[in-house]
Parts: C-alpha cells; sequence; structure tokens
C-alpha cells in the first residue's frame, strides 16, 4: 500500500482541508473516499451553484466585485469545459465539488480560494443534488407524457376492439382494447403525480446552510435561492445539510413507476405469445435467439419487467443508509447518489422501452375477439338479462346464469348456442331476448357506467385525454 504523500506533486484535496495534517491519505483512504467517479455527473449543477453562491458574494459586498467576476468568468470557462468533456476529474481531488475549484484555481488564480467563503461542501452537495433530481423529474414527466401519448394513439385505434378482461388471468369479462391500454394512461398519471409532489418538496434551497449551523457572514440566502429556481431557501441549517428524505421520495416514486411499467411490460410478453397470440412487436423491438432460429423475443419487455428488482434495490439500499443517522452531515449521506442515479437512468431507459413498444405494438384482432368470446365470457350478461328482464334478485339470477353455463358447458357449446328449450328447462321465463345480450360485442358495448368498457366510453376518454395531454395537465396534481 503507498501513502499518495510520497506523490504530493498532483493537486489533491490534502492541500484544500489539509492544514492541520502532516501526511496525505494512504491509497486505500483515497479510493474509499472519493466520490468522483459518481459525482462528476453533477458538475453543471455544482457549477450553477458556486455561479450562484459567487453572485451573492459579490452583491452583499462580502467578496469584491473583481473577485466575484473572475470568479463568474473562471467558472463559466470550467463549464465549457466540463460540457466538452475536457476535465481530467481526479480521484485525489475527492470529489466533483473540490475538482471544480482546483480547476477554477488553475484558471483564475488566488480569487478562486474566496468562492468557499460561506459555504461548505455539505451545503453545496445538498444543492447539487437536489438541483439534479429536480431536472430528473422533469425529464421523467416529459417521458411519461409520451408513453402516455403513445397509449392514448394505440387507444384511440383499438376503442372498438373487443378483447378478453381478465380476473386471476382467468377469462373474466369482454372489454375494449382501448379501454385496457388506456388503464395505463391512468396509472402513468398518477406516477407523473408522485414525481411532481416529489420535485415540489425537493425544490427548497440548501445553499447557505454551510456546514451544518449557518453562517456569521450576511449572505442572502433568498437570492441563491431565487438565483436556482428553488421556491424558498431551507429554514433549518441542519435539516438542510442532513436531508435525503427528498431522495428517498424520488426513489419511492421512481420504485412505483417500475413496479407499474413492469405490468404492462409483462402483459406484452404474454400477448406476444404464441398461447395468447394477441400481439406482436416488430423486429426493432424483437430479438432473435443464438440457437432456435424461429425464435422472437420480447427481450425489451422482459427487462422491462426486471427493472423493479434495480430500482427497488436503490430504495431500499438508499434507505438502509440513512436510517438511523444522527444530525448533520455524515459521510455516510455520500453512498445516496450511486443509487438514485443509476435507478434514474434505469427508469428513463424503462419509460422510452415501454413507449417504443407502446406505439411499436400491432394487434390480431381476429385473435382478440375469438378469446373474447371464449369461456363464457358473457356469463354475467345473462345474469344481468334475468335480473332486468325477469325481476329477479341478482343472486338468484347468478345462480341461474350458472346452471345456464353448465349445461351449455355439458353441450359443448358457446351459451349463444345453447337451445332456447335448454335454458327454459332451468327457468321457463327466459325467452329469445335473451340471446342479444350473449356475444363478447355486445357485452362490451352495454357497459356504458362511468369508467366503463363500453367504445362510447372509452372514447370519451381518448378525447379526454388528448386534451389534458395536449394541455400539458397532470392527473392528480
Ligand atoms: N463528496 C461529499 C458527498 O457527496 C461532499 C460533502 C463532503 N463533506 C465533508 N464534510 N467531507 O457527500
Amino acid at each position: 500500500m503507498t501513502d499518495s504523500s510520497d506523490n504530493n506533486t498532483a493537486p489533491s484535496t490534502s492541500q484544500m482541508w489539509g492544514g492541520r495534517f502532516q501526511a496525505g491519505p494512504s491509497a486505500v483512504m483515497e479510493a474509499i473516499n472519493a466520490s468522483i467517479d459518481v459525482d462528476q455527473r453533477m458538475a453543471e449543477e455544482d457549477i450553477a451553484g458556486s455561479l450562484a453562491h459567487a453572485a451573492m458574494l459579490g452583491a452583499t459586498g462580502i467578496i469584491s466585485s473583481e473577485d466575484a467576476a473572475a470568479i463568474r468568468n473562471g467558472l463559466e470557462q470550467v463549464r465549457e469545459e466540463a460540457r466538452a468533456g475536457k476535465i481530467a476529474w481526479s480521484a485525489a481531488l475527492e470529489d466533483v465539488h473540490m475538482n471544480v475549484e482546483a480547476r477554477l484555481k488553475e484558471i483564475i488564480g488566488e480569487p478562486a480560494g474566496r468562492l468557499h467563503t460561506a459555504r461548505s461542501r455539505n451545503d453545496q452537495v445538498a444543492t447539487d443534488f437536489r438541483l439534479w433530481l429536480r431536472a430528473a423529474c422533469d425529464r421523467i414527466d416529459a417521458a411519461l407524457a409520451a408513453y402516455q401519448s403513445a397509449l392514448v394513439e394505440q387507444a384511440e385505434r383499438h376503442a372498438d376492439q373487443v378483447m378478453p378482461g381478465f380476473t386471476h388471468l382467468q377469462t373474466a369479462q369482454p372489454v375494449s382494447l382501448g379501454h385496457h391500454l388506456l388503464s395505463y394512461v391512468e396509472v402513468a398519471a398518477r406516477d407523473r403525480g408522485r414525481f411532481a409532489d416529489a420535485r415540489k418538496r425537493l425544490n427548497e434551497s440548501p445553499l447557505g446552510c454551510a456546514a451544518l449551523a449557518g453562517t456569521a457572514f450576511p449572505i442572502d440566502r433568498e437570492m441563491t435561492a431565487e438565483t436556482l429556481g428553488f421556491d424558498r431557501p431551507m429554514q433549518n441549517s441542519l435539516d438542510g445539510v442532513a436531508a435525503r428524505d427528498f431522495a428517498l421520495e424520488v426513489l419511492s416514486a421512481a420504485a412505483i413507476c417500475a413496479v407499474n411499467l413492469s405490468r404492462f411490460a409483462e402483459e406484452i410478453v404474454l400477448w406476444c405469445t404464441r398461447r395468447f397470440g394477441f400481439a406482436q412487436l416488430s423486429d426493432a423491438w424483437s430479438t432473435g435467439s443464438s440457437i432456435m432460429p424461429q425464435k422472437r423475443n420480447p427481450d425489451a419487455a422482459e427487462l422491462v419487467r426486471a427493472k423493479p428488482g434495480r430500482i427497488i434495490g436503490s430504495l431500499v439500499g438508499l434507505l438502509t443508509v440513512v436510517k438511523g443517522l444522527p444530525l448533520a452531515y455524515s459521510k455516510d449521506l455520500q453512498e445516496d447518489k450511486a443509487p438514485v442515479f443509476q435507478a434514474i437512468d434505469d427508469l428513463e431507459l424503462a419509460i422510452a422501452a415501454m413507449t417504443g413498444m407502446a406505439s411499436d405494438m400491432s394487434f390480431n384482432p381476429r385473435a382478440l375477439e375469438a378469446a373474447a368470446g371464449e369461456a363464457y365470457s358473457d356469463a354475467t350478461d345473462l345474469a344481468d338479462w334475468v335480473v332486468r328482464e325477469l325481476g329477479k334478485p341478482f343472486r338468484d339470477a347468478h345462480h341461474i346464469a350458472g346452471s345456464i353455463v353448465k349445461a351449455a358447458e355439458t353441450a359443448g357449446v358457446p351459451l349463444a348456442q345453447l337451445p332456447l328449450a335448454d335454458m327454459q328447462n332451468i327457468d321457463p321465463a327466459i325467452d329469445e331476448r335473451v340471446f342479444s345480450v350473449l356475444s363478447a360485442r355486445a357485452s362490451m358495448n352495454s357497459r356504458t357506467s362511468l369508467g366503463g368498457t363500453s367504445p362510447v366510453r372509452v372514447r370519451e376518454q381518448v378525447a379526454a385525454w388528448k386534451r389534458r395531454l395536449a394541455a400539458a395537465q397532470v392527473s392528480g396534481v
């Protein structure tokens, strides 16, 4: 194990905080301490935070306006370099904050050392992370809106398409394919609502909380909060540097969203099997097998089905890091970013894949209609007819319909093909008119209750969603 103090010519953070230290960190100390591999993704946010802080230091007279201007120009150059991928991030400089400051010092010299007045990396990292997550919430919101639009378009195309609705994965009652797809539009709206809600709560500025106790310098926290687009400064400096519930909330929203996506992903997998035969994905969304030449696998759907494993893992991981941490900042909190970045990357990919598949999927009307009429899916319609036309209580009607299903099963025919006489054996009051309700399509068309599956209702919902998506409104917010 080498001691990096042997090699202290390259800039390292111990030069920045090491006034009381005689030796530099051991190699393993440096390795466990450095977060630059992960937090360099916050360079843009870190520089934005520093620009706001420097402008405030200048405006309040805490540093001279010349120094503030030099820092601003220097930071703008660092930003250009970071955007162009030209910064040589250094583990010896620990994290993005120290790397940015060190590069600033190379560019502008002495004034760079004034940037950290009235600030700590503790409020700096909390600020950066909130800014990063705010942008992530906005990207996810836009991605979910695109996913909703893809679903609404398919729903419009297939408002009249009958398919089997399932409970317990057993054929239950016929539904409209458009209705089925719109159910996922509703889910995505609630997901958007959860991200919007988390965003609202996280959009407060910790900048100026400093290490933990605030600062004796006459800073203007309102000013930095406003510059950075935060709604207000956080009111307690200890909370400002220690809180990570904002990240936990976004991860919770991400985990729920991933689980929701996985449910539709599973249906895509099922629908694309030969057994179901309801739908297929084009070549763009299918993969082959290296041994079985006939295979077409819906790998993307399977991977979306799997993503909750990682995303829930991130949530549980961060909950575990934060659990039991005393106030205020502890280095444990540095372990917050990797799980969040990974979860957000995974989720963005999953949403994009679901959007692609939702638009790409084509459906097999005949298979859907045939399956919709199977397995006595119109038995409830028969029971309802007995209630409506014969005035029986539903419980009795249920019993009568059950007996008729049994008779049809024995005869090996669907309800619509069972002779009227056989039905009248069970209840003599049944007449010809019963056949009008005995088809999958009639069943679907009849369910016109609010939120029901009738194409009339589905088209209303398509129109309503188109209006809401065009107006960029999110349900539930
Ligand atoms: N890299 C650190 C993090 O991500 C920044 C804060 C370090 N603070 C400290 N007191 N050493 O949490």
